[in-house]
């Protein structure tokens, strides 16, 4: 299929949110990527023509990668029933159709691999979010590593996983990036975080086990590594490898910040290309939740970068066009992923091309309707934006 939008040629001296961003063998037309979002629109965990309209559009909006969902690894890794997967090989071709649409649109697909563990059997959040016990049709026995419901309304038994079922669960990561690499995504995330398998294994609050998957930090990150390694031996060397943790649980028995910085280290060493830093979610008990500070995980994100050398992003409150651009130029954030804009918003990025003063917004979707908005004879403040502010070019010249 031909590819409709190409990168925009701009050099930049310091890259902003509009510069090219390579990583390993996958450039993205911009450092602007939507971020995994649950969607509840699946049947046996397929995509269909939901996702196809939701993700697409979000491509042909400009962003320069975008993530579906967290995407099992097994059917008990879902949220809920309708939740996407990639456990059979019967759900690649719904993948595949909406690899190609993304691509089409000139952005980058991007999967991120998961398992709920003790959050999954749920009911959609719209309809109370709790837990189903194990013999509601809809429900399922959780697992976790050790025997500990996460508490409230997610109270029911879970099932302390076993070496060899953790062994499994690693091989079911290997096999869905196999199918993930064959359905045509192009960057592969590990959800490590949000209270998930991944998030349980990491926190003294989840993690009580006493074997070699818990205790230390060590141990701690044990599951984690070995998941990353089974992954990396499938995955193609040329697309990117990445990561979402659980980087502070805010809690004093939970995980803390300064574990992750050297677990991310050990990580590197296993192959990880980037870090995604965000939340444990391993309660609900947090202290002091940050959620109402703007890009409260940026200086987070940037430490990672600056002392271990390696790119990093993050989402959480970068929806104002000034402050997710400023994040790249002044180098801490490599890439910045947005959620909830993205929802709100399928054209977030042209919106911010305007705000931010890009000299060729129109350039981020597809080529007719770029020609149209930028040809048609009518009145610029009627054609859906605010009115975009001038260049820096064009300031000066003034
Ligand atoms: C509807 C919805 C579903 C989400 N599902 C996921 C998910 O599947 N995986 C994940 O890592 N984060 C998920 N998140 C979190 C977002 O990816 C993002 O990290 C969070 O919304 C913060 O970014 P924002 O401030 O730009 O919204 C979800 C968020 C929303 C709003």
């Amino acid at each position: 299929m031909v590819c409709w939008c190409q990168p925009t040629e701009r050099i930049q001296a310091v890259p902003d949110l509009f510069s090219p961003y390579t990583l390993k063998g996958v450039t993205l037309r911009n450092r602007i990527a939507m971020s995994p979002m649950t969607m509840y629109q699946s049947v046996d965990g397929k995509m269909n023509d939901f996702h196809l309209m939701y993700l697409g559009a979000r491509a042909a909006g400009g962003f320069g990668m975008v993530f579906p969902e967290q995407v099992a690894i097994t059917p008990d890794g879902r949220t809920t029933p309708a939740c996407a997967g990639i456990w059979d090989d019967d759900q690649i071709e719904g993948h595949d159709r909406v690899t190609s649409m993304i691509r089409q649109m000139g952005a980058v697909p991007a999967i991120q691999l998961g398992h709920t563990g003790r959050k999954g059997s749920e009911v959609p959040p719209w309809q109370g979010g709790h837990q189903l016990p194990a013999d509601h049709p809809d429900g399922w026995e959780c697992v976790a590593p050790s025997a500990i419901p996460y508490g409230g309304d997610h109270s029911f038994p879970v099932h302390e996983l076993t070496v060899d079922e953790i062994k499994a669960i690693h091989r079911s990561y290997a096999e869905a990036a196999i199918r993930a690499a064959e359905a045509g995504y192009e960057w592969l995330e590990m959800h490590y975080a949000h209270g998930y398998l991944g998030a349980s294994f990491f926190s003294p609050l989840a993690n009580q086990r006493t074997d070699q998957y818990g205790g230390s930090l060590e141990n701690r990150a044990r599951f984690h590594l070995e998941a990353l390694d089974a992954v990396r031996e499938v995955w193609p060397e040329k697309f990117p490898l990445t990561m979402r943790l659980g980087s502070d649980d805010h809690h004093p028995d939970g995980v803390q910040f300064e574990e992750s910085l050297t677990a991310i280290g050990w990580m590197k060493e296993h192959g990880l290309d980037m870090a995604d830093v965000s939340l444990g979610f391993n309660t609900d008990d947090m202290v002091d939740p940050p959620f109402g500070n703007m890009g409260f995980m940026v200086e987070r994100a940037a430490r990672v970068k600056r002392e271990l050398d390696i790119p990093v992003t993050c989402s959480w409150n970068l929806g104002v066009p000034e402050n997710a651009d400023a994040v790249v130029r002044e180098g801490k954030v490599d890439v910045v992923l947005l959620g909830r804009p993205a929802l709100a918003n399928p054209h977030w990025p042209v919106w911010a091309a305007r705000e931010l003063g890009h000299g060729d917004p129109f350039s981020l979707v597809p080529e007719d309707w770029s020609w149209w908005l930028k040809n048609f004879r009518g009145h610029d403040a009627s054609i859906g934006l605010p009115p975009a502010k001038e260049t820096a070019a064009e300031e000066e010249a003034a």
